[in-house]
């Protein structure tokens, strides 16, 4: 049986005060759970958390990274500084950085391959548009982005690996894909990675959803059978709402 992993993605929210301040208010309200939890946080916030989330079972991810190891890339943070500080988890190829910052599959395999190299566990965003999939193209889209996403990663890394299908209609939008809608795609995903990889593989990958994620659709969605849980972006910014849909199983 897979694990169900439920991540928060703050996206550029939350001032370290209040990221502390979340942290506090979560903890004891998740201890409990066996849900994998992770916290998505912005760089300036990542310190902080990583000190405040000690003894908990509390996980934390960034958003972000650059594919080189290190050199004149103003602005940047590299995998190695990500790692250094003891962050586990990153966010890879989201849709709003394919969208505002020019990302493509081929800049999100270089994330993947350095993040992987360094011990940092990639969460691989894909989704598709309304247009594409009100023209029929979602399996398409999807199973090329993960096939790009992962080329030249050998199976043994897919335990390190968390893909999140979130269709791009449904981010943000309170339009929710339905768990049937969810759950079909989530399934072509995983039918993509068994052709790459194998079914012992394809059915060991940790497949999350996101999309207007909330305490009120989590448990449908995360019940169903390919759907390993969600990455929750405007939901995961109240600890007792976020709290919820990680105990969407209590
Ligand atoms: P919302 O949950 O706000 O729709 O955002 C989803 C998302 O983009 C998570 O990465």
């Amino acid at each position: 049986m897979r694990r169900k992993v439920i991540a928060g993605n703050w996206k550029m929210n939350m001032l370290p005060n209040e990221a502390i301040n979340f942290i506090q208010q979560l903890e004891p309200l998740v201890k409990d759970t066996k849900n994998e939890v992770i916290l998505c946080v912005p760089f300036t916030d990542l310190f902080y958390a990583l000190l405040h989330v000690q003894g908990t079972n509390i996980k934390i991810g960034a958003q972000n990274m650059h594919w080189e190891e290190k050199g004149a890339f103003t602005g940047e943070v590299s995998a190695q500084m990500l790692k250094s500080i003891g962050t586990e988890y990153v966010i890879i190829g989201h849709s709003e950085r394919r969208q505002y910052f020019a990302e493509t599959d081929e800049t999100v395999n270089k994330k993947v391959k350095s993040a992987l190299s360094v011990g940092l566990k990639p969460i691989i965003c894909i989704g598709e548009t309304l247009d594409q999939r009100e023209s029929g193209k979602t399996e398409s889209i999807v199973t090329n982005q993960i096939e790009k996403a992962l080329e030249g990663i050998e199976s043994k890394n897919l335990e390190n690996i968390i893909i999140a299908y979130e269709p791009i209609w449904a981010i943000g939008t309170g339009k929710t894909a339905t768990k049937e809608e969810a759950n079909e795609t989530i399934a072509q995903i995983r039918k993509k990675i068994s052709e790459l990889y194998g079914q012992n593989e394809a059915d060991g990958v940790i497949i999350q959803y996101g999309g207007s994620v909330k305490s009120s659709n989590a448990k449908e969605l995360f019940e169903m059978s390919d759907i390993d849980g969600g990455l929750v972006g405007g939901a995961s910014l109240k600890a007792d709402e976020f709290a919820k849909i990680v105990n969407y199983d209590k």
